[in-house]
């Protein structure tokens, strides 16, 4: 496992911070490359539930290095107060690095991710209203502050100044808001530059290290391909790229380093927030899925639109990321239904689609069609061998190796990392 991109394979929520973690244990670098404290990752160790935004689920590992790339958008007092939990509970946090070159998230990025969202009114995103979006704004619009700023108060002030005079503009004018004023900001922001001078670095170089020593490194996705800037369900997505190409400028590596692509599916498929979903199940089977799953957000506790799998999307996600294999989650869930059904194609404005359509309208007006699969009907949450699975659930899984055309390696049928079948 020398260099292994793991990513999201759907709208984020497939179950990545479990399958991180088990593949942590032998793991010497886990790199989050995009994203911010927009991510939610649960872990679950034995009684304990672990929930990370920012830092890599890799920290629970004593061995290895848990990086935060160039591509991540930081928010430094969450990145604080999630070491200090992590140490709270024994677990040491200065391992930690974080790249000079990530963009900072600022107190006016996080108004303006809510006061735009309120001022969206139906046509709004559903942005987890950390500031994710407005940071990456500046940062392609090069008005950005990063990390390494903080420990260089005269510069940090001349930026913090010159990016509140529009701000304020935007925040006056447009927002009918009140003004931020820089003082406190400087005041919070430098304040925090102590404390993370030892974990601020240049990770690119400290990933290209590791690499070349053989050592093994996991490019951790946040979100996923459909939540994707350039290739997601757009403007309905997050403002980074979750998918495998992201790893590459997020972390500052070559693509020649990256051995494996390994897409994280789950057995049916969530969203959160707005935009198009063709498999919605806005119905009693969709409400059973919410409550058998816990679809509900572990940023912002929002309950997930859930339903049956997109196989459509499925396949787009193997090729826009060059899947190498697929880690199918949650498989337990589906034992609780009778009959399974699966998209392998949508009708959309008098036409049928079997890859992801480009247009928006198109996207907008599918109609998934169904294949039926049988279900299995018994509770498979403590099987450990992927043998001993009843035939249908063997059925399911080899079905979606099928229409995927690469191998599912792992199957989970619980939150705990015991509950993980691998697969040959
Ligand atoms: P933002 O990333 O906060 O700007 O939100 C943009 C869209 O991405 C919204 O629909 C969010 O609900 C969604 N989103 C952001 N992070 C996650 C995640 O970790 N899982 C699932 N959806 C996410």
């Amino acid at each position: 496992m020398p260099a292994t991109v793991l990513v999201g394979a759907q709208w984020g929520d497939e179950g990545k911070g479990k399958i991180t973690d088990i593949l942590s244990e032998t793991a010497d670098m886990v790199i989050r490359y995009q994203g911010g404290n927009n991510a939610g990752h649960t872990i679950v160790v034995g009684e304990e539930r672990f929930a990370l935004t920012l830092i890599p689920s890799g920290v629970l590992y004593p061995q290895v290095t848990p990086v935060i790339g160039n591509g991540c958008v930081v928010d430094p007092a969450v990145l604080l107060t999630e070491m200090a939990a992590l140490a709270d509970r024994g677990i040491d946090p200065s391992r930690v690095r974080v790249s000079a070159n990530a963009h900072l998230i600022m107190p006016y990025h996080r108004k303006l991710d809510a006061v735009r969202e309120r001022y969206l009114g139906r046509q709004q995103i559903g942005t987890t209203k950390r500031g994710i979006g407005p940071a990456y704004m500046d940062k392609f619009s090069r008005d950005g502050i990063r990390m390494q700023d903080l420990f260089d108060p005269k510069i940090f002030r001349q930026k913090l100044d010159d990016a509140l005079k529009e701000k304020n503009k935007q925040l006056v004018k447009v927002y009918n808001q009140l003004e931020m004023t820089a003082e406190p900001i400087a005041d919070e922001y430098l304040g925090y530059a102590d404390a993370l001078r030892d974990h601020v670095t240049d990770t690119s170089l400290l990933i290209w290290e590791t690499i070349r020593d053989g050592n093994n490194v996991i490019f951790e996705g946040a979100q996923g391909t459909l939540l994707d800037i350039d290739h997601g369900t757009y403007p309905f997505v997050t403002s980074s790229n979750p998918t495998a190409g992201g790893a590459c400028t997020g972390a500052g590596i070559g693509p020649g380093s990256i051995d494996k692509v390994l897409g994280v599916a789950k057995a049916y498929i969530s969203r959160v927030g707005s935009g198009p979903f063709p498999t919605e199940l806005d119905n009693e089977v969709g409400e059973r899925m919410v409550e058998i799953g816990g679809e509900f957000g572990t940023v912002t506790g929002r309950r997930r639109r859930c339903g049956w799998l997109d196989t459509v999307a499925l396949r787009y996600a193997v090729r826009v990321n060059g899947l190498t294999e697929i880690a199918l989650t949650k498989l337990d869930v589906l034992s609780h239904f009778d009959a399974l059904k699966v998209a392998v194609a949508y009708d959309s404005l008098d036409s049928r689609y079997t890859e992801f359509p480009r247009q928006q309208r198109v996207l907008y007006n599918c109609q998934p069609v169904y294949e039926d699969l049988p279900g299995w009907g018994t509770d498979i949450s403590k099987v450990t061998d992927y043998e001993d699975l009843p035939e249908a659930a063997k059925q399911y899984v080899e079905y979606v190796e099928d229409v995927a055309g690469i191998p599912v390696t792992m199957v989970s049928v619980g939150p705990s990392r015991a509950a993980t079948l691998h697969k040959e």
